[in-house]
This record gives structure tokens, C-alpha cells and sequence, in this order.
């Protein structure tokens, strides 16, 4: 993307899309946290003016509307950096315009995300301390001042989590910009000195994405990738949800489902006005794949619960409860499993249902 120079711009589609992802998201991150802490900290790192041109709402506005709406009974701390003074102005008083609950306390602060971050995790670390859960949203046009050594050292906290947008298109057009200092900002961005293999790559966007998704891996055990297309179908960017939290990837993996029912985590502006279509045969197919990877990684077991079937399903697949149940029942009605009479809790169970306790045998072969 090539940085916008005025301060405010149009919504394009994509960013639409990003706005509806981590709605999603914080829709079930604000309750489920509030339930267990008292205070949570959402960081915006690279916030924009608040408002696009035609006064559709920025991530912060975003954010802020949705943590009103969840009602979460403790304290949240705003964090919004942005590095341009006059985008900065305009957010303030975007953010100025409405009266928020008194249990938020939002800071809008100039200055670079980087700067911000590692003050933040300097003092962290200087005193020793624990941080409220984290959620720290990555938007950036670019690939400067996005550094993993920073965004790996954030993930060692505990439930602290990211979701950024990685720029691969233009970190593709630049990994071999002749001026020392682009590479190292793309050097800083990656966090490993694995380039060469991505130079010599057949396709350099798959290579990216592979590349960043194994460093997240090391700092998260749960990653997810959404594409974004652009109108000419190309791949632009991805985002990167990062967390260490079984809750936070099941969570985020149903936003990305209702983002994208046919279940490619993508979208393309090029496409979208027939995104919507519900498209049964691809879900199928993908429904017959959980199948087999289920009676293939369960095979020959008995008594298998079906909360072990769905922490399986959750962690290792990219689907979620409703699809297991799908996969289940086909599996039932092809005589692929024996789904038991009796529950773990000695009830009997209901036809054609899969509650947590209901036991399961799967056969050999
Ligand atoms: C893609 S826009 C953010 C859009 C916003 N997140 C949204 O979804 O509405 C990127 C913003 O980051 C700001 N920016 C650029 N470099 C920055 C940096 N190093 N630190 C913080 N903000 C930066 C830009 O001025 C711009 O407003």
C-alpha cells in the first residue's frame, strides 16, 4: 500500500473487512476478559485520523464502540499511536466528540509504535511486572517500525496477544531495494536472516507468508492467517492474529468463519460482491476433510470424548464446534463411528447430538 499523504482518506473494501474481523473479535474479548480481570489494555499501534472521508469510523472508534457495548465491568486502558501530528489531532477530537463510560481510560500519544512499545516493555521488564492482558492491533501502511523482536517479546507475557497486518506485497517489492536500510527495516520486520531462502523462492507472497507465520509460531501457539486480495486479485497483505490462548484462537478463528463462510480466511476486493454467496460445495469439501483428519487421527480409539474431539478440532484444524458436530453426525450416519448410547455422566444420550460427554469409538481402519 502507498502511504496515503492527506489526512483522512476513502474506506476501501479491504479495510472494511479488517473492521469486521476484529469486531468479531473484541465482541467476545471484552466479556470473556472482563469475567476474569479488572482491567485489560487494548493498544492500537498505528491508529490513523479516527475517521475515514466519509466519516466511517477508524479502529479506534472501532474498539471504543464495541468495548461500550460489552459493558466490561472493570477498567480499560486505550492505548493510540500514531506518529502524524495532524491525523493525531483529528483523532483526538474524533474520540473528543463522544462521552465515554469512566472506566475507560484512553491516551491517543504521538510517536512511533515502536518507541511506544518498547518503553512500555522496558518498564515491564525493569520492574519485574505482569501486565494486564494485552491486545495489541498492528495496522500499518507499510513495513516500517513493525520490528518482531518487540512483537515476540510482547507475546512472552501472558495473555498478550497481536493482530497485525503484514504487508507482503510491498515487502515483496522491496526485500531487494539496493539502499541497506529498506532491507533492514524488512530485516527488523522478519526478525531472522532466513531472506535468501524467500529470494530464491517460486512464489516469494507464499514464501513471506510461510516465513512470518514459523516466526510467530516460536513466540505463539496459535497463529492465524487471513488474506487479503486486491482489486486486481493479488495478494496484499495478511493478518496475523498471534496468541497463546486457546479461548483467543477459537474466538478469532469463528470471526474469520463469519468474515468468510467458505473457510479460505481471504478476501478479494476483486471478488467481494460475490463473497457473500454461500458456497455449498466448497464447505462440503472442506467438511469431508475435517472428517478424515478426525477418523484419521482418532482411528482405532474408544470412548473418545467429544471435548477431546473438539480441543483437537480447535488446536490443530482450522475449523470450529459447529463444523466438528457436521463432521460427527456425517461420520455417524456412514457408520464411520459409534457414537455410544450413555454419556460420560452415565445419561443417556440424545440422537443426532454431540454434547462434550458423549463417548465415541472409531474404528481401525
Ligand atoms: C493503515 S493506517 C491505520 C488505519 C487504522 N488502523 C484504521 O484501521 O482505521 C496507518 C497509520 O499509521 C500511522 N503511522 C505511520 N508510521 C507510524 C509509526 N511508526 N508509528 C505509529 N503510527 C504510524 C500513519 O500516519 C497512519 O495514520
Amino acid at each position: 500500500m502507498t502511504p496515503v499523504q492527506r489526512t483522512t482518506w476513502p474506506l476501501e473494501p479491504h479495510t472494511k473487512v479488517k473492521h469486521a474481523i476484529l469486531s468479531e473479535y473484541l465482541k467476545a474479548w471484552f466479556p470473556i476478559l472482563g469475567r476474569y480481570n479488572g482491567k485489560v489494555v487494548y493498544i492500537d499501534g498505528f491508529a490513523g485520523p479516527g475517521r475515514y472521508s466519509e466519516e466511517e469510523p477508524g479502529s479506534p472508534l472501532v474498539a471504543l464502540n464495541i468495548a461500550q457495548n460489552a459493558r466490561f465491568p472493570g477498567k480499560i486502558v486505550f492505548l493510540f499511536i500514531e506518529k502524524d501530528a495532524m491525523r493525531l489531532k483529528n483523532l483526538k477530537k474524533e474520540i473528543g466528540n463522544i462521552p465515554w463510560p469512566n472506566t475507560f481510560d484512553i491516551s491517543p500519544k504521538e510517536g512511533s509504535f515502536a518507541n511506544n512499545l518498547s518503553e512500555i516493555l522496558s518498564h515491564l521488564k525493569e520492574n519485574n511486572l505482569r501486565p494486564a492482558p494485552i491486545f495489541a492491533f498492528i495496522d500499518p501502511f507499510g513495513f516500517k517500525d513493525v520490528s518482531f523482536d518487540l512483537i515476540q517479546e510482547l507475546l512472552t507475557y501472558e495473555k498478550c496477544e497481536v493482530f497485525i497486518n503484514f504487508m507482503v506485497d510491498s515487502v515483496n517489492r522491496w526485500i531487494e531495494h539496493p539502499k541497506e536500510k529498506i532491507r533492514s527495516q524488512i530485516h527488523t520486520l522478519l526478525g531472522n536472516d532466513k531472506l535468501d531462502s524467500v529470494l530464491n523462492a517460486e512464489d516469494r507472497i507464499k514464501a513471506l507468508r510461510d516465513l512470518y507465520e514459523e516466526q510467530l509460531k516460536t513466540a505463539a501457539k496459535f497463529v492465524l492467517p487471513f488474506e487479503m486480495r486486491n482489486k486486481k486479485d493479488r495478494t496484499q497483505y495478511y493478518l496475523f492474529f498471534a496468541s497463546n490462548h486457546r479461548m483467543g484462537h477459537v474466538k478469532m478463528k469463528e470471526s474469520m468463519w463469519k468474515i468468510d463462510e467458505k473457510g479460505d480466511f481471504s478476501f478479494s476486493a476483486a471478488t467481494y460482491k460475490d463473497q457473500s454467496l454461500f458456497n455449498d460445495f466448497d464447505l462440503n469439501e472442506k467438511i469431508r476433510s475435517l472428517q478424515s483428519d478426525i477418523f484419521e487421527h482418532f482411528k482405532g480409539q474408544s470412548n473418545v470424548s467429544c471435548s477431546s474431539i473438539l480441543n483437537y478440532v480447535e488446536d490443530k484444524t482450522m475449523f470450529i464446534e459447529k463444523h466438528m458436530k457436521e463432521a460427527l453426525r456425517r461420520g455417524e450416519k456412514e457408520t464411520k463411528i459409534i457414537v455410544r448410547e450413555t454419556k460420560s455422566d452415565g445419561k443417556r444420550r440424545k440422537l443426532g447430538t454431540f454434547p462434550n460427554n458423549a463417548l465415541i469409538d472409531f474404528k481401525g481402519e
